[in-house]
């Protein structure tokens, strides 16, 4: 599968929109989106595309001082395990160290096992778990972090196979 990852733009709203509708029990609003792309500071939003431009798949997220925070990620149903999530995760973690990150923090529904699958492949470790955090069906959430040694060492391998 051929794609190339940007920066998200205004224009890719809708698109990402409708990926998160088809990914997520507790999609953002169109407004979230919107806020990221238009107005924060701390935004790094990024998008997947074929080459026809067409969005497969995006990654919002947020550097605030020396840590990247994973707010959302999805893929395109009909492309997912074609390696675009893992190429999202690189982008946002490799551009992120460019602006001195030093570790990255998530949380995930304790029974999303391809999303868990990935960030374990990064390097996440489990650090806690917050007891019925989810308020649609009341699911466990993980905290997931890339400590500062295991970034390193993504990126490190990631810049060796480049
Ligand atoms: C999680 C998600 C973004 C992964 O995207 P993807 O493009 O399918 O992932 P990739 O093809 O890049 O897979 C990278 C790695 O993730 C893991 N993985 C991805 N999907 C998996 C699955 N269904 N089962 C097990 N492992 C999986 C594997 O380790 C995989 O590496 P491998 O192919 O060498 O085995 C995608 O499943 C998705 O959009 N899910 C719905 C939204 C979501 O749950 N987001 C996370 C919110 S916290």
């Amino acid at each position: 599968m051929i794609f190339q990852i940007e920066r998200m733009s205004a224009a890719d709203i809708t698109a990402v929109r409708e990926i998160d509708c088809r990914s997520a029990a507790l999609p953002w609003p169109l407004s979230s989106y919107e806020y990221e792309v238009n107005h924060n500071p701390a935004g790094r939003s990024f998008v997947a595309r074929d080459a026809e431009g067409t969005v497969l798949g995006f990654l919002t997220a947020w550097l605030i001082i020396d840590e990247f925070h994973i707010a959302n990620i999805a893929v395109n149903p009909e492309k997912r395990r074609m390696g675009i999530g893992y190429a999202l995760m690189r982008h946002g973690l490799v551009a992120a160290k460019n602006e001195k990150a030093e570790q990255s923090f998530l949380e995930v529904r304790a029974g999303n096992h391809p999303a868990i699958a990935l960030y374990r492949k990064i390097g996440y470790e489990i650090v806690s778990i917050r007891k019925g955090y989810y308020r649609d069906n009341g699911e466990d959430a993980l905290n997931m972090n890339l400590y500062p040694e295991n970034y390193r060492l993504f990126i490190e391998k990631e810049e060796h196979q480049a």
